[in-house]
């Protein structure tokens, strides 16, 4: 069933930054920065740290021990090895075809806030309601995600080595150039406000960095545990296929712990700059009140951060949208890159028409999603509380439903089915080291699977009814 228009990476290197260029993307900018900052900073850091280090590490070195194994996407790789798993792997395709359709949307977004910015039309972006006014006109969002997804499929259409690599080995690098350039401009910021209240950048930074414990209380604790995983899942594109597809694009030659280590690293480094630049900047200019703004922070907080720098502020402004326009572009290209060579190899069928009609699909998807702020608005309560309209209903069931799910089916089948051993031994082919075996063994057989079912089960509301039972 091999695919003959099967493609590989030319290096490693080449792979590092394109499982970076996955992982690292709205999720980094956008999401890591409003949760750091509405869990109170220092706290949430440390917990995310922790997970990245045992969580991170498992899931993604299982995704991508099992692409490169099998040589084969999700969609195959299990029936490969175990044919009655072969479900987990219809299973998997599921999470990328559902994010695919909103990812795009928020791609949308972030290209017209880079347009209005290179544009000079900082005021206006800073204008209460302008973001509202935005999402819900009937036009303009559909044509700026009809754009943001060609840009995409054209990428794709054109094959993994000569596209997406290309792309990321030239798009990471100016990525992190331009968010550590951001992050120490964003640290020289002072602002007095109205009250006289001087509030300085290096101030903000503190807010972030020192963990802040008073008031903690265990259910507390337990709601920044879920966000961070939550966060995790989501940032690291694990749990959802596209590492098994990357995994099997890697030769045999390439020492996979180290690879894992530094896209851990990158993802990780990218969410905390990233932090650091979008919270000392909030607090400068709103202080603590403006933390608390939640998943609008970057689209309507931020705004009236440049706002209030003048003239500079257009500059900055669109250097940040720009930025984030290059991560949101490559982890939709991983996105679609997955579907596409999974529909490959299911239709045996040419990159080039598949491109086509997935991607065809894809924006006949997205059209919907985005006419849930206008046509088809519906306000409906998830088991978390949040009201929810088209978008982060499937937000929902793709990270904090269906992740955690493939997440505990995938460690039991590691963990118990086929045994740790049978990734280790992959990881240590061709004499290379694994110094975490043993770690990661206790983690895929016993910690992975009891605390993604606990999770499993509080994302369903189930978790809540069993407490009210006590
Ligand atoms: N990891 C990406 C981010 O942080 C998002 C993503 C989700 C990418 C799912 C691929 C798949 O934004």
């Amino acid at each position: 069933m091999e695919n003959k228009n099967k493609s590989s990476f030319t290096s490693s290197i080449g792979f590092i930054l394109t499982a970076a260029g996955s992982a690292v993307g709205v999720g980094n900018i956008w999401r890591f920065p409003y949760l750091a900052a509405k869990d109170g900073g220092g706290l949430f850091l440390l917990v995310y740290l922790g997970l990245v280090l045992t969580f991170g590490f498992t899931l993604l070195t299982t995704d991508i021990a099992i692409g490169r194994r099998t040589g084969r996407n999700a969609w195959h790789a299990f029936e490969s090895i175990r044919p009655k798993w072969g479900f987990l792997g219809k299973l998997t395709f599921l999470v990328p075809a559902i994010i695919m359709t909103y990812y795009a949307v928020i791609g949308g977004w972030v290209l017209k806030y880079a347009t209005v910015y290179v544009c000079g039309q900082r005021a206006q972006a800073a204008q209460d309601g302008y973001f509202l006014d935005f999402i819900t006109s009937p036009v303009s969002p559909i044509v700026f995600l009809l754009i943001f997804l060609a840009i995409t499929a054209f990428v794709v259409y054109s094959g993994v080595e000569k596209g997406i690599e290309k792309f990321s080995k030239v798009v990471m690098p100016i990525l992190l150039l331009m968010i550590v350039g951001t992050a120490i401009y964003s640290l020289t910021l002072s602002h007095t406000d109205a009250n006289g209240v001087t509030r300085t950048g290096l101030q903000g930074l503190a807010v972030y960095l020192i963990p802040d414990f008073t008031g903690l209380t265990f259910s507390k604790f337990l709601n920044i545990l879920l966000d961070a995983m939550g966060q995790l899942f989501f940032s690291l594109s694990v749990s959802m296929g596209i590492m098994i597809t990357y995994g099997s694009y890697v030769k045999k030659d390439v020492n996979l712990e180290k690879s894992i280590a530094q896209v851990e690293f990158f993802d990780t480094g990218v969410a905390f700059l990233a932090g650091m630049m979008i919270i000392p900047a909030i607090f400068v200019f709103a202080g603590t009140e403006g933390m608390a703004a939640g998943p609008s922070l970057m689209f309507q907080s931020l705004p009236k951060v440049f706002e209030s720098m003048g003239a500079a502020g257009t500059l900055v402004g669109a250097a940040f949208f720009v930025m984030v326009l290059f991560a949101a572009l490559t982890s939709c290209l991983s996105i679609l890159e997955t579907l596409v060579s999974t529909c490959m190899n299911i239709f045996h069928s040419s990159r080039k028409k598949v491109s086509l009609v997935i991607s065809v699909i894809s924006a006949v998807a997205a059209v919907i999603v985005c006419l849930g702020y206008n046509v088809f608005y519906f306000e409906y309560t998830l088991p978390n509380g949040q009201t929810a309209q088209i978008l982060d209903v499937l937000d929902y069931v793709s990270n904090n439903f269906l992740m955690p799910l493939i997440a505990f089916l995938t460690a039991v089948f590691v963990g118990w089915v086929i045994k740790p051993q049978w990734v280790t031994e992959e990881m240590e082919v061709q004499g290379a080291t694994f110094g975490k075996k043993h770690f990661y063994a206790v983690m895929v057989r016993w910690v992975v699977p009891v605390i993604m079912a606990i999770l499993f089960l509080q994302s369903t509301g189930l978790l809540a009814k069993v407490a009210t039972l006590f």
